[in-house]
């Protein structure tokens, strides 16, 4: 029987160092796209896919991300002294379940491999959802969600998979292709930011993964790959062939925060998107366009 998928990890030790002087005392986590943080686009999407339990793999410095999802009493009590019952409301609504967040702390920076194994009593022998907060997805359905439909129907590993420009490669896991229907692939094999000359597709990983509690065995072994890094991309190699891995194709477009020509659309799109901002926004844009 397929256990259900009730977990959740958030790597979110990285420096940030893409956005300095904006994160030199401030988590890049917590950066906003127009007025949610990153880190709380990754947890509502993953609440609203069934996640129940949340671990975040943090570092020094990250303590905000932590405050963020605690209850502020004292701005409750000033906003519920001062009738601003809407605020109010939105925070009540987003508050976390007691005891729904644990925290551990990567100590040294040896990768996004390292950093899951970082997580491994809180993943013990359950299937787990990773969401790298870096990555949004505006969609229909949440993109885990689509996940999460294809797991709970193989059992196996689920990775979302998007198409990127061929000399873009070597920044991201890449798929080897395997048997194709509709939006999903069968992963044949993955290779870590493959120079384009080597890249076996032009399919890469987005920060969205669903996996089987064996890939920490894998990880445990502490090979370093690319960029000397403990690469999470080789453990899950590892795991082709022992379990079902596919790569979906997910309906939605994603936005790269980590980089800031990304990180600067999505601040576009995710405005438009809004229906108390997207007509201000469509007007005022026109204005760039047409200069
Ligand atoms: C990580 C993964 C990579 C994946 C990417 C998605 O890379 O190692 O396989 O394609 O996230 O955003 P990073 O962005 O940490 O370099």
């Amino acid at each position: 029987m397929v256990k259900r998928l009730r977990k959740a990890v958030l790597p979110v030790a990285g420096l940030g160092t893409r956005f300095l002087p904006a994160t030199k005392a401030m988590p890049k986590e917590m950066l906003p796209v127009v007025d949610k943080p990153l880190i709380q686009y990754a947890v509502d999407e993953a609440r609203a896919a069934g996640i129940e339990q949340f671990c975040m793999v943090t570092g020094r410095g990250k303590t905000a991300l932590i405050d963020h999802f605690d209850i502020a009493f004292e701005l409750e009590a000033t906003l519920a002294e001062r009738s601003k019952r809407e605020a109010l409301m939105l925070l009540r609504s987003e508050a976390m379940p007691p005891g729904s967040i644990t925290t551990v702390r990567q100590q040294v920076p040896l990768g996004l491999g390292h950093a899951i194994w970082c997580a491994r009593s809180f993943i013990g022998q359950d299937p787990f959802a990773i969401l790298l907060p870096d990555d949004l997805v505006l969609s229909q359905t949440p993109c885990l969600q689509q996940l999460a439909d294809v797991y709970h129907e193989t059992g196996g590993n689920v990775v979302a998979v998007t198409e990127v420009p061929h000399e873009q490669t070597n920044r991201y896991g890449i798929l080897k292709i395997g048997a194709t229907t509709a939006n999903r692939v069968e992963v044949e094999g993955l290779v870590e930011k493959p120079d384009p000359a080597d890249a076996p597709s032009n399919l890469s990983i987005i920060g969205r993964y669903i996996l089987l509690p064996e890939v920490v065995e894998f990880l445990s072994m502490m090979e370093r790959g690319a960029g000397n890094e403990v690469q999470l991309t080789d453990a899950m190699a590892k795991m082709i062939g022992h379990a079902p891995f596919h790569g979906l194709k997910f309906e939605g477009q994603r936005f790269d925060c980590g980089d800031k020509a990304g990180f600067l659309e999505a601040q576009i799109a995710f405005a438009l998107a809004r229906p108390d901002l997207g007509p201000a926004v469509r007007e005022f844009l026109k204005k760039y366009i047409n200069a």
